[in-house]
């Protein structure tokens, strides 16, 4: 098997707007291993979440490629898309989309009970990773129940909970105070890091950039910088620090 869990080429996604043609990615190609913690950031309006939803199956792009654990996206029927999306794909946006009538417990089941693996094991799985995500006293609130931040660590776990190979968050930490989002996204990485999948966070805040491997920086749709190694990645989360 190999190592890379995503493969992006030469990804190209262009919107028409009063006439006039912007590329909201532009000629962006990258690669993410198994295991492997990536931070996407840049401006807004440089195309972190067009990338993101494309990356997600849920968005199709103008070109270029797309491969997940192997498979190449732009070559699938539909309904095999929708089953990768389901079980390969693990994603939080800045809306959660919680399901506002399940509690905190019945939304992340919720993803395990899609792929039809919900049973007494996934459940104590999923009542863990609510914990570890500071939810312990919360698995039978609605989401009305919660606060922002707190809904936002239940979209983390439903995420999660199924073992994707890629997960995709878009600024999960938008919500929560400095601590709690240092700890969502340390708690992220250790996830990331423990079960060998790949991760993708888009933040704006370069603080959060510590906790990951590598930081792929955007500007007007474009890849316009890696950041790599423990020092760079260092020097750039300080630089964040305000
Ligand atoms: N559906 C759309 N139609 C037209 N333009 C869009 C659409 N979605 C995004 N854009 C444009 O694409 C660019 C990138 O947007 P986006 O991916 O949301 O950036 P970011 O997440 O980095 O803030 C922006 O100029 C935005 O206005
Ligand atoms: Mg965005």
């Amino acid at each position: 098997m190999s190592d890379i869990a995503l493969e992006v080429k030469d990804l190209v996604k262009s919107f028409s707007l009063d006439g006039a043609t912007i590329n909201a990615v532009d000629q962006v190609s990258f690669q993410v291993k198994f295991g492997e913690f990536v931070a996407l950031v840049g401006p807004s309006g440089s195309g972190k979440t067009t990338m993101l939803s494309i990356l997600a199956a849920l968005l199709s792009p103008t070109s270029g490629q797309v491969l997940i654990d192997g498979q190449d996206l732009s070559q699938m029927a539909e309904k095999d898309r929708v089953k990768l999306r389901r079980e390969k794909i693990g994603f939080t946006f800045q809306a959660n989309n919680l399901i506002p009538y399940l509690s905190a417990r019945e939304n992340v089941e919720f993803m395990l009970r899609l792929n039809g693996k919900l049973d007494h094991g996934s459940r104590i799985r999923s009542d863990e990773l609510l914990a570890r995500l500071g939810l312990a006293e919360r698995l039978h609130n609605l989401p009305a129940q919660m606060s922002g931040g707190q809904q936002q660590r239940v979209a983390i776990a439903r995420a999660l909970i199924h073992n994707p190979a890629l997960v995709l968050a878009d600024e999960p930490t938008a919500s929560l105070d400095t601590e709690r989002a240092f700890q969502v996204v340390e708690t992220f990485a250790n996830l990331i890091h423990e079960n060998g999948r790949a991760g993708i966070i888009v933040t704006h805040d370069l603080r959060m950039c510590q906790f990951v491997d590598r930081v792929l920086q955007m500007q007007d749709g474009k890849l316009v910088r890696v950041y790599e190694g423990k020092k760079e990645i260092k020097q750039l989360a300080m630089a964040g620090v305000h």
